[in-house]
C-alpha cells in the first residue's frame, strides 16, 4: 500500500456538499493557497513565462512571450525545445532513468504485464525515431496512429515529435473509412497501425480496417505492430512489421530543435459540420499547458501511480495518457481492455495491484459502475488512491458523491476539469490543495487562464445565471493554433464574441471565489459516453445508405452514457421499415465512422417536421426525445408530422 488512509477532505458546515482540503493535503499539494489565483491574474503572460523557464527545458529562450494578432496568437515566439526531450532525455539524466514510465496491463488475465522504464521508453522512441527516418519521414511530414492501448503508441507519438513529424492519432475503435477521411485530410506518408488487439475477451482486428483507411491516400508505408500473431495481409514493399523494422535501429537520435510554434500534432474532432477538423495543436506552449495541468490539476509527485483510463485516441489520452504524465517524470498506468473483463471489478483490481494512486475517467464510466454496484469496488483495497479526476462532460451530482464516497472512500478530492479537444489542457477545475470541490461544479479557471460567462449580447453574467461560456485573451498556451488546412473554420472559434475564444459550452458563474458550472454543448455536437460526436456526420453516414432518403439525428438524455444519438429517418418510397433494416442502418454506422457512433434509436417516419422553407426542426426532435414542451409549431410545413413523431418516440405531454 503507497497511502494510508486519511481523512483529510472536510465537509462545509455552511453549506451542503462543499468539500475543503486538509491541512494534510495542503501540505503535500504543489500549490495550496488562493494566492496562486492573484499572483497569476496581476500579469498572466509573466505567468505563464515563468512557468515555461521552471517547467520545460529549452535549447533556445523565446525573445518575446505572448505576442497576439488576433484571432492568432503565439506563445514563446523563437523559443526552441523538443517534446520528447523533455519527456525523456531531462528524467534519463536523473535518478528516474530506472523508474516506471509506463505500467502496461494487457487484457488477457494470463499475460504479463509490461513495464518501460524512463531509459526503455527512451530507447525504443530513439529507435522509432530512426526508423520513421528511414521510412522516408520528415519534419512536417504527417504520420498516421491507428493503435490500440499498446505502449507502442507513446512510443510512436514521441518518436514522431522528436524528428518534428506531425502526429495524428485515429481512435482505433474508429473504422477505416474514418481513417481515410482523416488521413486524406492530414496527407499522411506512414501510418502505424497493429495486426489487431484483445477487447472484451474478443480478438480485434484491426490491420483489414487499417487496409481500408490506406486506399486512396498518400500513405506509402505501413508499420505494423505484432500485438496478436495473427494472420494479416502485409503488402509487399509497402507493409513492414514493427519488430523487423526496430530490430536494426540505432538506439540513439539527435531530438530535432523544434520551434515553439511548429506543429506538434494535429487531432481531427468533431464540430457542427460532416467533416471532422484537424485541430493544430503547437509545441511549446502546448508542453508548458499539459506539464503545468497534470502536475497541479492531479497533484503529482515522484511516488504517484496515475491512471488516465482515455483512449489514446482522444485529447483526453495525448495530454493526460502521453505528454503531460511523462513530462513531469510520473510513472503512467496504461490499460489495453476494458473495464468489466473478465468480471466486473477489473479496474479496481488494477488499482489495487498497482497501488494507483490518481484516477482520472468520465462520469459516463461512473455512472456505469454506479449501475453495477458497491459490491465490485468494495471487493479490492483502493486505499492508494489519493486524487480523483473526471472529464468529458458534465457530472450529475449523485455520480460524483458515489465516486467520491464509494471509489475514493471518501478521502480523496473530485478533480472535475473541463477542457476540450481545442484547448490541449484542462482549463477549469479546482486544484487538490485550494478547493473547494463542488459536486457538478467544476472550478475556477486554471491560474493564468481567463474565462467568462456571456449572453448572447456579450454582456457578463452575474451570479447564479447561466450563460455561454467564454476564454478571453491571453489565450492559453496549450490552445489551438488553427484547423488544418482550413483557417476559416479556425476563425470561427474568435467570431461569435469579438476578440474571445467561443466554447460552445453553457456555463453557470456559480459565486464571488470565481467557480463555474458546466452544463454541456450548445450546438450540435453530442457527447455520447464521454466520446465527441456530430450530428452532422451521423446524418451523412445515414444518409449515404442507399435506402435513406433523409435523415435527423438528435441527442437523448441517456442514464449512463449522458447522451445517446437518435435517428429519424426517411425511408425511399419503395422500401419497407423493418428490424433487418435497422440492424443494417447500424452496421453501415459502424463502417462509416465506428460503433461508438451507433444510433441508441432509429425512428423511421415518413415526414420530418419543417419549415416552410424546408429547413427540418431539430429543435422540435430534441424536445420530443427529451420529453420537454414542444413549443410553437405553426411556422411548420407539416404541423402534423410532429403529432405522429410523438407517437414513435413515447413523448409524454
Ligand atoms: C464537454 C474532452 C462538463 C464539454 C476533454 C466540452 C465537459 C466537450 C467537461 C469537449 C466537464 C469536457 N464538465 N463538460 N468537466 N469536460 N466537457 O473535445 O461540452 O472530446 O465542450 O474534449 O466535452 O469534448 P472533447
Amino acid at each position: 500500500m503507497l497511502f494510508k488512509p486519511i481523512t483529510w477532505v472536510k465537509k462545509d458546515p455552511e453549506k451542503s456538499n462543499v468539500f475543503w482540503p486538509s491541512d494534510e493535503l495542503k501540505k503535500r499539494a504543489w500549490v495550496n493557497a488562493d494566492s496562486i489565483y492573484v499572483e497569476a491574474a496581476k500579469d498572466r503572460v509573466a505567468f505563464w513565462a515563468k512557468l515555461a523557464r521552471e517547467g520545460i527545458d529549452w535549447f533556445k529562450k523565446w525573445d518575446e512571450a505572448y505576442r497576439e494578432e488576433m484571432p492568432y496568437y503565439k506563445w514563446f515566439v523563437n523559443g526552441k525545445l523538443n517534446i520528447s526531450y523533455n519527456a525523456l532525455d531531462r528524467h534519463v539524466k536523473t535518478w528516474r532513468r530506472n523508474k516506471a514510465a509506463i505500467i502496461w496491463v494487457p487484457e488477457p488475465l494470463d499475460e504479463k504485464e509490461r513495464v518501460l522504464t524512463y531509459f526503455d521508453l527512451s530507447r525504443e522512441v530513439n529507435k522509432f525515431a530512426n526508423v520513421l527516418k528511414t521510412l522516408g519521414v520528415k519534419k512536417g511530414d504527417r504520420v498516421g496512429i491507428y493503435l490500440p492501448m499498446i505502449p507502442e503508441v507513446q512510443i510512436a507519438m514521441l518518436a514522431c515529435a522528436r524528428i518534428g513529424a506531425i502526429h495524428s492519432v485515429v481512435f482505433s475503435a474508429f473504422s477505416g473509412k474514418s481513417l481515410q477521411e482523416r488521413m486524406l485530410d492530414a496527407e499522411a506518408k506512414v501510418l502505424v497501425t497493429v495486426d489487431g488487439y484483445h477487447r472484451r475477451g474478443k480478438q480485434i482486428t484491426l490491420k483489414t480496417e487499417a487496409d481500408k483507411g490506406i486506399e486512396g491516400t498518400p500513405i506509402q508505408k505501413v508499420v505494423v505492430v505484432k500485438r496478436m500473431g495473427m494472420d494479416v495481409n502485409m503488402v509487399e514493399g509497402r507493409d513492414y512489421w514493427w519488430h523487423d523494422l526496430m530490430k536494426n535501429a540505432d538506439s540513439s537520435c539527435e531530438p530535432e530543435v523544434m520551434d515553439s510554434e511548429d506543429i506538434l500534432y494535429l487531432l481531427y474532432t468533431s464540430g457542427t459540420t460532416g467533416k471532422p477538423k484537424g485541430v493544430e495543436h503547437h509545441t511549446g506552449g502546448y508542453a508548458v499547458q499539459a506539464y503545468w495541468t497534470a502536475k497541479w490539476d492531479f497533484d503529482l509527485h515522484d511516488e504517484d501511480v496515475f491512471w488516465c483510463t482515455a483512449d489514446i485516441g482522444w485529447v483526453t489520452g495525448h495530454t493526460y495518457g502521453c505528454y503531460g504524465p511523462l513530462l513531469c517524470g510520473a510513472t503512467m498506468l496504461e490499460y489495453e481492455g476494458a473495464p468489466n473483463h473478465p468480471q466486473l471489478d477489473r479496474w479496481w483490481s488494477i488499482v489495487e495491484k498497482y497501488g494507483v494512486s490518481v484516477f482520472y475517467t468520465a462520469p459516463t464510466a461512473i455512472r456505469m459502475f454506479m449501475q453495477w454496484g458497491e459490491k465490485w469496488p468494495r471487493k479490492h483495497n483502493l486505499n492508494s488512491l489519493r486524487i480523483l479526476g473526471t472529464v468529458g462532460e458534465p457530472i450529475n451530482e449523485e455520480a460524483w458523491l458515489w465516486y467520491f464516497n464509494n471509489i475514493g472512500g471518501g478521502r480523496c478530492p473530485v478533480i472535475d476539469t473541463w477542457w476540450q479537444t481545442e484547448t490541449g489542457g484542462t482549463l477549469i477545475n479546482s486544484l487538490p490543495g485550494i478547493g473547494p470541490f463542488i459536486p457538478t461544479v467544476a472550478g475556477r479557471s486554471f491560474p493564468g487562464t481567463n474565462h467568462d460567462v456571456l449572453d448572447e449580447s456579450g454582456s457578463p453574467m452575474n451570479i447564479g445565471e447561466g450563460g455561454y461560456l467564454v476564454q478571453k485573451s491571453p489565450f492559453a498556451p496549450g490552445m489551438l493554433r488553427n484547423v488544418w488546412k482550413n483557417p476559416a473554420r479556425y476563425k470561427e472559434y474568435f467570431s461569435v464574441y469579438s476578440e474571445k475564444y467561443y466554447t460552445s459550452d453553457g456555463a453557470r458563474r456559480w459565486d464571488e471565489l470565481g467557480n463555474i458550472r458546466l452544463t454541456g454543448r450548445v450546438d450540435d455536437v453530442m457527447k455520447v459516453a464521454g466520446h465527441r460526436l456530430s450530428t452532422a456526420e451521423l446524418e451523412n453516414a445515414i444518409t449515404s445508405h442507399e435506402a435513406v432518403v433523409e435523415c435527423a439525428v438528435v441527442a437523448a438524455p441517456h442514464e449512463i452514457k449522458g447522451e445517446v444519438p437518435v435517428a429519424f429517418v426517411t425511408l425511399r418510397s419503395d422500401v419497407e421499415p423493418s428490424d433487418q433494416l435497422i440492424k443494417d442502418l447500424i452496421k453501415h454506422v459502424d463502417a462509416t465512422i465506428g460503433p461508438t457512433a451507433r444510433p441508441d434509436k432509429i425512428v423511421f417516419t415518413n415526414e420530418l417536421p419543417k419549415t416552410r422553407s424546408g429547413k427540418i426542426m431539430r429543435r422540435i426532435l430534441k424536445s420530443l426525445v427529451r420529453n420537454e414542451p414542444i413549443g410553437d409549431t405553426t411556422t411548420l410545413m407539416n404541423p402534423e408530422s410532429v403529432q405522429l413523431l410523438k407517437d414513435e418516440v413515447g413523448y409524454k405531454e
